[in-house]
């Protein structure tokens, strides 16, 4: 019986989470699966009870589970709570204590919602960019950290540092994962400036000569790959990079799709005996603004529960008859009020997942 644990987590959270329940549900009653689902808190809603923003239990539970569906975390009220008790910190401990170390955050283009970019449809039209972000080591974990004070000057240290090892698990990871698309990969650092940038360089270098010299590598700047993504983003394949340049280039490929509110994630650990920790998530954030308001866009959560039926279940069925429902939800112009065009129905967050359940009836008929 595969174990789901969910994290609905703060904000818009527990409503989208809850639409994917309702699928896993669906698959249950319909498909003879037999997902067995636990919820638990993580983030502020963690915070809230017992004053740590993810408990020792919670964490045991991460990891003796077969995946978890995270909604999001964060809200205006925590902004003063310190640094370790932050909802952030919730995430951030829960990738570091399952060693998530490859985060996949797909770009990809809906075509009906093309409109909603702010680049030209012939510049994005068909995008399907994957990034690799490390996420488990750089500067997010580097050691030392924090103020110290020396000869009376006080000054704040954040630390960038890889291990020869941690760059190759992730680059390893990016060649097999480009060897099933377009045999293309992008290493993003910035090895003009930076020790742990020519490091990364030549250790990805290396890699690609002994083992994956039959994909295309190329290496670019970090910088310049900012600018690449806003100016011709079809030229990406795949994209390794660190673990903040990965936060802030996936940032903007998403914004390349016009669609945040669609775009899912994976964060994987590495295999042992067969097992595998698995984290998935939309790339969107909590929207406090709109939360508990039914108006929340379900879809990258249902996205996230694709990738996982995909890389923890190995049910690619099911996976693609999600994918294929939700795409054809929004080729019938049903739409959250945050990708709402012209000549569209407005729904709400329980409308979508229902919309979406009914693509999937009507698809299998
Ligand atoms: C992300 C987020 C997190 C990060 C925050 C919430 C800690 O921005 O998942 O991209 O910086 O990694
Ligand atoms: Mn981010």
């Amino acid at each position: 019986m595969p174990n789901i644990l969910m994290l609905p987590g703060d904000g818009i959270g527990p409503e989208v989470c809850h639409q994917a329940q309702k699928i896993i549900d669906f698959f249950n009653q319909n498909h003879k699966t037999d997902f067995h689902t636990e919820t638990d808190l993580i983030g502020g809603a963690a915070y809230d009870k017992f004053k740590t923003p993810l408990t020792d239990e919670t964490i045991k539970k991460a990891q003796s589970t077969d995946a978890i569906l995270l909604g999001a975390v964060g809200a205006p009220k925590y902004d003063n709570v310190e640094r370790q008790a932050r909802p952030e910190a919730g995430l951030l401990k829960i990738r570091k204590e399952l060693d998530l170390f490859a985060n996949l955050r797909p770009a990809i283009t809906f075509k009906p919602l093309i409109q909603a970019s702010s680049l030209k449809p012939e510049i994005i039209e068909d995008l399907d960019i994957l990034i690799l972000r490390e996420l488990t080591g750089g500067v997010y974990f580097g050691e030392p950290r924090g103020m110290q004070t020396y000869e009376g000057v006080t000054r704040c240290i954040d630390t960038q540092a890889y291990t020869a090892q941690e760059i190759i698990r992730l680059a390893t990871l990016g060649f097999e994962l480009a060897k099933l698309r377009n045999n293309q990969v992008h290493s993003v650092e910035k090895a003009n400036v930076m020790e742990t940038g020519k490091f990364w360089r030549d250790q990805v270098t290396k890699l690609h000569e002994k083992q994956f010299h039959t994909t295309t590598l190329h290496h670019m700047y970090a910088d310049n790959c900012a600018m690449q993504l806003v100016k011709n983003p079809k030229q990406f394949d795949v994209i390794i990079t660190d673990n903040l340049f990965g936060d802030l280039l996936s940032d903007a490929a998403a914004m390349c799709t016009g669609s945040l509110g669609m775009l899912p994630s994976a964060s994987l650990g590495s295999k042992n005996n067969n097992k595998q920790h698995a984290l998935y998530e939309p790339v969107h954030g909590s929207a406090p603004d709109i939360a508990g308001k039914n108006l929340a866009n379900p879809l990258a959560t249902l996205l996230s529960l694709a990738m996982m039926l995909k890389y923890s279940f190995e049910m690619p069925e099911l996976a693609n008859l999600l994918t294929q429902a939700i795409n054809q939800t929004l080729d019938n112009n049903i739409r959250t009020a945050d990708i709402m065009s012209q000549n569209c129905k407005q729904v709400s967050t329980e409308q979508m997942g229902d919309a979406v359940i009914q693509q999937m009836q009507a698809i299998q008929k």
